[in-house]
């Protein structure tokens, strides 16, 4: 794709679009290893190289990072106080934003991205995307809980929530299970388990659609999605 130079640099995060013409027009910017002076030089976003201030600037149209988001958090662009998800990623793109929140407390996969097409199709309540998630619970959870989580739950919404899976790794004075579940509502996991009377410790989510958090990645690491991940979702 033949796209303008300061168009190219301004998608990419490096300035504003009159920003990045003052640094073309500085001639910090080489195409090929040539400095170019004209904003409106036409590169080739797929094979030229292109450097700012001698850092190469490669070109592509979104970013989607896997985030296994630490507890402590807020899954915002912006917070006045807290510190977001976003603090955690080394990007010079404005654009980014989190597809979907985790409450504070909550530690596991969160996509970072600004595809905003690709969001709205794993977020939308219409599309029934399974989210699977990992929680340690207050109390026993007994094959009972497995057939009212089946059957779905008044958490004090309009409407019941749809069956979810819930599967026991161990049920004990402290429980370990796992849950699938094809909606996001507000603390959802949380007031399912609140409705049959327990209290979620501790949760992490492990899948969204067919991306799976990477294990190697401990709590504030993160990664880009490979090609495969992106182009499964
Ligand atoms: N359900 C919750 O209760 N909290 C989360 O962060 C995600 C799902």
């Amino acid at each position: 794709m033949k796209i303008r130079l300061d168009k190219y640099l301004a998608d990419m995060g490096c300035g504003t679009r009159s920003q990045v013409k003052q640094e073309i027009s500085k001639g910090r910017v080489t195409v090929n290893g040539t400095t170019v002076k004209r904003p409106e030089y036409k590169v080739d976003s797929a094979s030229d190289q292109v450097c700012l201030a001698g850092e190469p600037v490669s070109y592509a149209k979104f970013e989607y990072y896997m985030l296994n988001k630490p507890a402590g958090v807020v899954s915002a662009t912006k917070d006045p106080v807290e510190k977001t998800v976003l603090d955690l990623i080394d990007s010079r793109r404005a654009d980014l934003f989190p597809a979907g929140r985790l409450d504070k407390d909550t530690e596991g996969l969160l996509l970072i991205t600004n595809d905003g097409e690709l969001a709205h199709r794993l977020l939308s309540p219409k599309k029934h995307v399974d989210k699977v998630y990992y929680a340690c619970i207050e109390g026993r959870v007994t094959d009972e809980d497995i057939a009212l989580f089946d059957a779905g739950l008044d958490i004090g919404d309009d409407k019941p929530t749809l069956p979810a899976v819930l599967e026991i790794i161990r049920s004990d004075e402290k429980s370990e299970i796992l849950l699938t579940i094809k909606e996001g509502r507000f603390h959802q996991v949380k007031r399912m388990f609140h409705a049959v009377g327990k209290e979620v410790l501790y949760l992490k989510r492990l899948q969204m659609g067919s991306l799976r958090l990477d294990e190697r990645l401990s709590p504030g690491e993160y990664r880009e999605l490979t090609e495969e991940e992106v182009n499964a979702l």
